[in-house]
């Protein structure tokens, strides 16, 4: 089955959306105990990136999450590690999440953390499909809402593929002669 990219955001506009987020992420913390929690391992060029834009003092703490899918969807079962050794009684935390999509992973990570005891919980994330706008999750700052697209780059993977892209690209499957034309790819996710 042939693959192929299209370029979705470009690099100059993440770096725009991310220091204009950083900097609300700064005025709107301040006088906080802010934590972040980044989301590995799709977060970490995104955290990396928006962590320099943050001009106040904060602490930052890696968690795990993988959650393993059927087709394009995620399974509904989430795996997370690190969150036992986070230490974030009477911070205010502030997760890091590449891309939300069914929202399940994010529902796992409040539910896992509520019981560390933080003063406060919100989340940031980059990207955001329409399925999980209607949750109800405490999201606080959004890079860009996308389609219900696959997407990589800047992070992002399909099988561990592309995460060196410096933008973010949709990838669309075709199918051979004969198939079901364009497909969604089964993501293998993290
Ligand atoms: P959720 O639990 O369904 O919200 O899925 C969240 C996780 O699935 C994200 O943190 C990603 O690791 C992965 N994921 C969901 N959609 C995509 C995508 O379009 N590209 C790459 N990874 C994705
Ligand atoms: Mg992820």
């Amino acid at each position: 089955m042939a693959e192929w990219l299209e370029l979705l955001i470009p690099e100059r506009r993440i770096r725009a959306r991310v220091m204009a987020l950083g900097r609300q992420i700064g005025a709107e913390y301040s006088g906080k105990k802010l934590s972040l929690v980044v989301v590995l391992k799709g977060a970490c060029i995104f955290a990396a990136d928006l962590m320099r834009q943050i001009e106040i003092p904060f602490t930052i703490d890696f968690i795990t999450a993988a959650s393993y899918g059927e087709g394009t969807r995620s399974s509904g079962t989430v795996a997370l590690s690190g969150l036992d050794r986070l230490d974030l009684a009477g911070r205010d935390v502030l997760v890091i999440e590449d891309i939300l999509d069914t929202g399940r992973t994010s529902a796992a990570l409040r539910d896992g953390l509520q019981q560390h005891g933080s003063a406060t919980f919100a989340l940031c994330t980059l990207l955001r499909k329409p399925a999980a706008a209607a949750l109800d999750l405490p999201v606080a700052y959004v890079g860009f809402d996308i389609r219900d697209d696959f997407v990589v780059g800047y992070g992002m993977d399909y099988a561990e593929r592309y995460r060196n892209l410096p933008g973010i690209h949709r990838l669309v499957f075709e199918a051979g002669e004969g198939g079901a034309g364009k497909q969604k790819p089964p993501p293998k996710r993290g």
